[in-house]
């Protein structure tokens, strides 16, 4: 089975903790967008790692993991990603595959996202990994891709180009001196021989898979919301974070996807700039942060916190075609008295069930929320559905009914163990 993982949020749902148990059952897991903006935590034991760039599912020996061709490589971080996991006595060689049609983050790219940011007054908030300006350089046809790195020849001519234009751009409009060729030439040709064991032909790697019934999980990143497209655009990322993604990103075609299973908190957070219309009070905000830790796994900022918005997640659901969602962090609305959902924003005096294209209406909603009782504890021991508070229970039963859409996994704890899986 090919099954497409998608958040159906603002990004850092807990895809991580949800690839992780899903890699034990499939024979590939492929990330298909972003880059290093990315950061998924998968608890194992007492031992936390955080994934940037390598597919989620790489504790799991004998797995093959692929970074699909619509993913962004910084190759400095990937190798210092490489080289922890190996630290930590988990050998990457043989299974690690990088697809040599994705595109390569270059010094110019993180500059570039930083000095922009800077410079705009209608900041986004990137997380300043040069994410951005490398699909910008793609779509633009200038970029370099994997496999020009072990080419150097190929590297020399594009990279001479863009840094050509690029020095002139960094020098008039951004006062900064600007890159040298030899030294970014010298540092990605590097790059290239400690890569090439890596970089393969992954369209037909997972279409041979497929063709051989192996099974594929699409480790999306970001969420529905941070889509280049779908997203509160321009307050989003650069990539198609929904599932159409997976394909795009990858080379295997829509009618070899199974299912699409959505990965949601059971409340909302967000990093970075853009409306949030069921965003709490700063007090509140703050509480619910310190017991959810929520604070970016990539960049640390806090992150903002907020009801569960089912507008937005029923939006989700037709975009990606869910299914199934797993339902995270129920755990963390512990001790409330009452909790809400937003079944609906007001504007205007007009009641919008939809969620609203025009980010100016999305900025000045209100929201209308169905209030619910709470609980003290999620679940008692042994896990089980049947073991989850009855106002829990209620609650779940009135997300899966809203957002028509199974709930088949809910999470009370960030380890492996902490999961209720639903018949
Ligand atoms: P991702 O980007 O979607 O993979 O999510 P992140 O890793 O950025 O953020 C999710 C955070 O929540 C991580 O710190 C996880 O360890 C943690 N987490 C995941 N599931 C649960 C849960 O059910 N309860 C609690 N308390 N933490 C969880
Ligand atoms: P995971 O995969 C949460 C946000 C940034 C910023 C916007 C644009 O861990 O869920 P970018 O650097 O991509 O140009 O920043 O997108 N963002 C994320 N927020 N989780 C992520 O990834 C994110 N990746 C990017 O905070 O608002
Ligand atoms: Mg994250």
């Amino acid at each position: 089975m090919n099954i497409v993982l998608v958040g159906a949020q603002w990004g850092d749902e807990g895809k991580g903790k949800i690839i992780d148990i899903l890699s034990r059952k499939v024979d590939y897991i492929v990330r298909y967008q972003g880059g290093n903006n990315a950061g998924h935590t998968v608890v194992d034991g007492k031992k936390e790692y955080i994934f940037h760039l390598l597919p989620s599912g790489i504790l799991h020996k004998g797995k093959i993991c692929c970074i699909g061709n619509g993913v962004v490589v910084d190759p400095a971080v990937l190798l210092k990603e490489i080289s922890a996991i190996e630290n930590s006595g988990i050998n990457v060689d043989g299974r690690l595959k990088i697809s040599s049609l994705a595109h390569v983050i270059m010094p110019y790219h993180r500059i570039l996202d930083q000095l922009r940011e800077t410079k705009r007054s209608n900041k986004i908030g990137t997380t300043g990994r040069g994410i951005g300006p490398c699909y910008a350089d793609k779509i633009n046809r200038c970029g370099i891709r994997m496999i020009d790195l072990i080419n150097p020849k190929v590297l020399a001519e594009k990279l001479r180009d863009n840094i050509n234009e690029k020095n002139e751009i960094f020098q008039k409009v951004y006062s900064h001196q600007g890159f040298s060729f030899e030294l970014v030439y010298k540092e990605y040709l590097n790059y290239g021989k400690l890569f090439s064991k890596y970089i393969f032909n992954c369209v037909l790697l997972l279409n041979n898979a497929t063709d051989k019934n192996k099974d594929i999980l699409f480790e999306g990143a970001q969420g529905t919301f941070l889509d280049i497209d779908f997203g509160t655009y321009p307050f989003v990322t650069s990539s198609s974070a929904t599932s159409g993604g997976a394909c795009i990103g990858t080379g295997v075609s829509p009618v070899k996807i199974d299912k699409v299973l959505g990965v949601a908190k059971a409340y909302t957070t967000r990093v970075g700039e853009g409306p949030f219309p069921t965003e709490f009070s700063e007090d509140f905000s703050e509480t619910m942060r310190s017991r959810g830790n929520e604070f970016g796994a990539t960049t640390g900022r806090p992150r903002r916190c907020g009801w569960f918005d089912a507008v937005m997640t029923k939006e989700a659901v037709m975009l990606n075609g869910i299914t199934e969602l797993a339902i995270m962090k129920m755990d963390v609305l512990d001790g409330l008295s009452s909790i809400c959902v937003c079944t609906g924003y007001k504007y205007k005096g007009k009641l919008f069930k939809e969620f609203p294209h025009d980010l100016e209406v999305l900025k000045n909603v209100v929201p209308v929320y169905r209030k619910m009782r709470g609980w003290d504890k999620t679940v008692n021991k042994p896990l089980s559905y049947a073991n989850l508070h009855r106002n829990a229970k209620d609650y779940l039963s009135y997300l899966q009914d809203t957002l028509a859409a199974k709930i088949t996994m809910v999470s009370v704890g960030s380890s492996r163990q902490d999961t209720i899986f639903v018949k």
